[in-house]
């Protein structure tokens, strides 16, 4: 079944966040980790009841301010502040409601903090479910959705992975 038409322009916005990276593409934190994380997130979504529009914006954004594959202290700010920049021109058509959701989630993933907020936590667990990238296996106890904490208590997402057009090119 084809998604609901998108209220941004999905491919056009992650070329333009891509071409600014800093980091280099192919780093741990790069855009092939954020399109794990849009997978993963979008995947979570169907059980946890987030916003899928919050979790494709978040994947893109959360690490796109990074400028090295350390700590990088403020580098969560830092994206939401770039997603600010960019509402206007890039995601005007998106609700105030989702955009708090988008900049809370960007500001504070970098923390270890489990969230209530199913759109909240769906976007960090997405992310920490691809921990796998740099042999840490998740860890069920820092998910914040059941969903999540039952792929990472099984070891693995792969078999939770039916999808395939939810994979970016
Ligand atoms: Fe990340």
């Amino acid at each position: 079944m084809p998604s609901p038409a998108l209220p941004f322009e999905e491919t056009l916005l992650w070329q333009h966040i891509a071409s600014q990276y800093q980091g280099r593409l192919e780093s741990i934190h790069g855009p092939a980790h954020w399109k794990r994380v849009r997978r993963n997130g979008l995947l979570l979504a169907t059980k946890t009841g987030a916003d899928p529009v919050v979790v494709r914006l978040f994947s893109v954004f959360h690490d796109s301010r990074r400028t090295n594959d350390g700590w990088d202290h403020g580098h969560g700010g830092r994206g939401a502040e770039f997603a600010t920049q960019l509402r206007k021109e890039w995601l005007g058509n998106i609700s105030d409601d989702q955009f708090e959701l988008l900049h809370y989630a960007c500001t504070w993933h970098t923390d270890g903090h489990h969230h209530h907020d199913p759109t909240i936590g769906t976007c960090w667990d997405a992310d920490r479910l691809d921990l796998g990238r740099v042999s840490i296996i998740p860890s069920a106890e820092f998910m914040s959705t059941a969903f999540a904490k039952e792929m990472a208590a099984a070891g693995s997402i792969q078999p939770y992975l039916p999808h395939d057009d939810w994979e970016m090119s």
